[in-house]
C-alpha cells in the first residue's frame, strides 16, 4: 500500500491536503512539500486560508499573493479565492467596462459569495492552467502542487463544485474550464488526497465522514491518511514520579493522552487499511525546525514500507 503512495507522491500533478482546522494541515503541507522538494520535485505550495501561516512554518515572508521561494525546489503562494474568482471573471470578460460593470454587480456579489466551492474551484481552475504552463507570464511550472485545503465540511464542495458547475453551465470558456477542473479532480493519475487528523475522537470521526463525502461525490479514496500529533507510547516498566507533583501531572496527562491515541488508532484500523503515515507530537515550536523533523518522519515510513 505504502508502495502505491510512493508512487501517487512520485506522480501526482496535485496533492490537497485536508482535515479539521488545527490537526496540523499546514504543518503536513509543508513537511511533504520539502519532502518532495528534496527529492528534485519543483514543487509549488498553494495556501487559501485567510490566515496565512504557511511562511511561519517555512521561516519566510508573507506571499499575499506573491510567489515566495521557500528553499530549493520550493516555493509558496497564498492565493485570496475571492480575488482569483473575480481575476477569472475580469480576463474572460476580457477587463473592459462589461468585467467592471459585472464584477460591481449585486447579483455578482451575491453568486460568488454564495455558491458553495464556487471561489475555490476557481483556485483549482487557476492551478490547473498553471500545470498545463498557462499561469502568469515569468511564473514557473512546478511538477507538483499542494494545496494546504480548507478545513473539512468545505473541503468536499471545493471538490465537488467543478462537476456542480458543469451541468449548470454546459458550454461556454466557465462551462468548459468547469469539465476540465472535474476530470482533473477525478483523475487518480494526476490529483492525490491527503487526509490528516489526530488520533481523537471528533477528528477521527469527521476523516471517516469525510471519506464517505469523497466516495459519494468524487468516487474517490484518499491515498494516505496522515495520524499527526501522537504522543510519544508509554514504556512498560517506567515508574510513575508522584501524582500530585507538577511532573506526576504531566505524567498522568501523557499517559491519558497516549491511551486515547491508541484506541482511536485501532478505531481507525477497523475503516481505514490504506496507507497511513503516523507523525509525532514534537516539543518544538511552529517553525523549519518541526518541519524538518515531521518530513524526516514522512521519509522513514515511506522507506521502510
Ligand atoms: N506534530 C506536531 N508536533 C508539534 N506541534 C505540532 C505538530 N503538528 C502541528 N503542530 C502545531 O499545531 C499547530 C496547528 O498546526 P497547523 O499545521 O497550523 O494546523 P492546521 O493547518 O490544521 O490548522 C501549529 O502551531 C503547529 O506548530
Ligand atoms: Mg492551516
Amino acid at each position: 500500500m505504502v508502495e502505491r503512495l510512493n508512487e501517487v507522491l512520485e506522480t501526482a500533478q496535485l496533492l490537497v491536503v485536508m482535515g479539521k482546522g488545527g490537526v496540523g494541515k499546514s504543518t503536513v503541507t509543508a513537511a511533504l512539500g520539502r519532502l518532495l522538494a528534496s527529492t528534485g520535485h519543483r514543487v509549488l505550495l498553494v495556501e487559501i486560508d485567510p490566515r496565512e501561516n504557511l511562511h511561519q512554518l517555512l521561516d519566510v515572508e508573507p506571499s499575499d499573493g506573491a510567489v515566495v521561494r521557500a528553499g530549493p525546489n520550493l516555493e509558496l503562494q497564498h492565493l485570496h479565492p475571492r480575488r482569483v474568482l473575480d481575476d477569472l471573471v475580469a480576463e474572460r470578460l476580457k477587463f473592459g467596462p462589461l468585467a467592471r460593470r459585472v464584477l460591481a454587480s449585486p447579483v455578482y456579489q451575491h453568486f460568488a459569495e454564495g455558491a458553495p466551492g464556487l471561489k475555490e474551484a476557481a483556485v483549482l481552475g487557476r492551478i490547473l492552467r498553471l500545470l498545463e504552463g498557462h499561469g502568469p507570464k515569468g511564473q514557473e511550472v512546478p511538477d507538483v502542487v499542494i494545496l494546504d485545503g480548507p478545513a473539512s465540511g468545505h473541503g468536499v464542495p471545493l471538490l465537488a463544485a467543478p462537476q456542480l458547475i458543469s451541468s449548470v453551465i454546459d458550454s461556454g470558456p466557465i462551462g468548459q474550464m468547469a469539465q476540465d477542473i472535474e476530470c482533473f479532480v477525478k483523475d487518480a493519475h494526476r490529483s492525490a488526497f491527503v487526509l490528516v487528523s489526530l488520533a481523537e475522537e471528533m477528528p477521527i470521526q469527521e476523516t471517516f465522514e469525510l471519506i464517505d463525502l469523497m466516495e459519494y461525490q468524487l468516487s474517490r479514496e484518499p491515498a494516505c491518511l496522515v495520524v499527526n500529533g501522537l504522543y510519544p507510547p508509554v514504556e512498560k516498566g517506567i515508574p510513575y514520579p508522584s501524582g500530585d507533583s507538577p511532573e506526576g501531572r504531566a505524567d498522568s496527562l501523557w499517559r491519558a493522552r497516549s491511551q486515547i491515541n491508541q484506541e482511536q488508532l485501532e478505531r481507525l484500523a477497523l475503516r481505514w487499511r490504506g496507507p497511513l503515515l503516523k507523525t509525532p507530537l514534537v516539543a518544538v515550536d511552529r517553525g523549519p525546525v518541526l518541519i524538518e523533523l515531521i518530513s524526516q518522519t514522512i521519509e522513514t515510513q515511506l522507506e521502510t514500507h
